[in-house]
């Protein structure tokens, strides 16, 4: 199986155990995750959702791309803040850019980390749909940390993160000219260590320099993980 087809394959078979499982019903509160891999999981719930298995679903999005997709798709967003969602999610699905052994992840590759954490951590159960590439020894060996900041401490929040060993580079658009700009309206930091760093110790260590608005680092969770596989297997990890 292709990469794209491992992703599809994870989603659709993630969403099915869900509902399997009844973790998936209809009225629930849902976080929508955002990407390539996000996308097919929300595809086959819009689908469920049509057909009467999933009615009723009120839906929180992780970014504006995923705002825009349920709007095409017939699925009603809520802010978290609304009185349809009252903070509170019975689950949420998303991707993620590296999974470690504990089912640790560093996600915001797509910048839209603020808003994935937020719904992550407001969802009863959180679950997360990749391809075998994303599954890793070690946090951060392959892929930079995603730090994202606000405006005014670009320079600031950089040099107390290279106090801590790191090298930061500023991301930048694409047929953009200039940093990305998240849809919060902050910039983001790519940041690398020589050795790993612990990331449940940097999660918190990283989010409390003035400035930082969040990292992608996502340990205070336990996620149930399908990752698809080339052989077109699905790994199951964790327990929801
Ligand atoms: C966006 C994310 C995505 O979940 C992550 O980048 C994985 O994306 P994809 O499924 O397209 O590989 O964290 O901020």
């Amino acid at each position: 199986m292709t990469q794209t087809e491992q992703k599809e394959r994870a989603a659709i078979y993630a969403v099915h155990a869900l509902l399997a499982e009844g973790l998936l019903f209809p009225g629930m509160k849902i976080g929508l995750g955002t990407g390539s891999t996000a996308a097919p999981a929300i595809r086959e719930i819009a689908r469920l959702a049509q057909s009467g298995a999933l009615a009723g679903i009120k839906a929180a999005a992780t970014s504006f791309q995923t705002e825009i997709l349920c709007e095409e798709l017939g699925i009603p967003v809520y802010s978290l803040n609304s009185r349809q969602l009252g903070s509170s999610l019975d689950a949420a699905i998303d991707g993620a850019d590296e999974i470690d052994p504990q089912n640790r992840l560093i996600k915001g590759g797509g910048a839209a980390l603020l808003r994935e954490k937020i719904v992550a951590y407001s969802a009863k159960r959180f679950v997360v749909v990749a391809d075998e590439t994303k599954a890793v020894a070690s946090l951060g060996a392959a892929f930079p940390l995603p730090v994202e900041v606000v405006a005014e401490a670009r320079v600031s929040v950089a040099a107390r993160l290279r106090e801590t060993g790191a090298s930061c580079v500023l991301r930048e658009g694409v047929r953009k000219c200039g940093p990305v700009i998240t849809d919060s309206g902050n910039m983001i930091l790519d940041c690398r260590w020589q050795c790993p760093v612990d990331p449940a110790e940097y999660e918190a260590l990283i989010n409390a320099i003035a400035g930082v608005v969040e990292n992608g680092f996502f340990t205070r969770r336990q996620p149930l993980v399908f990752i698809g596989k080339a052989d077109g297997s699905v790994e199951v990890r964790g327990s929801a």
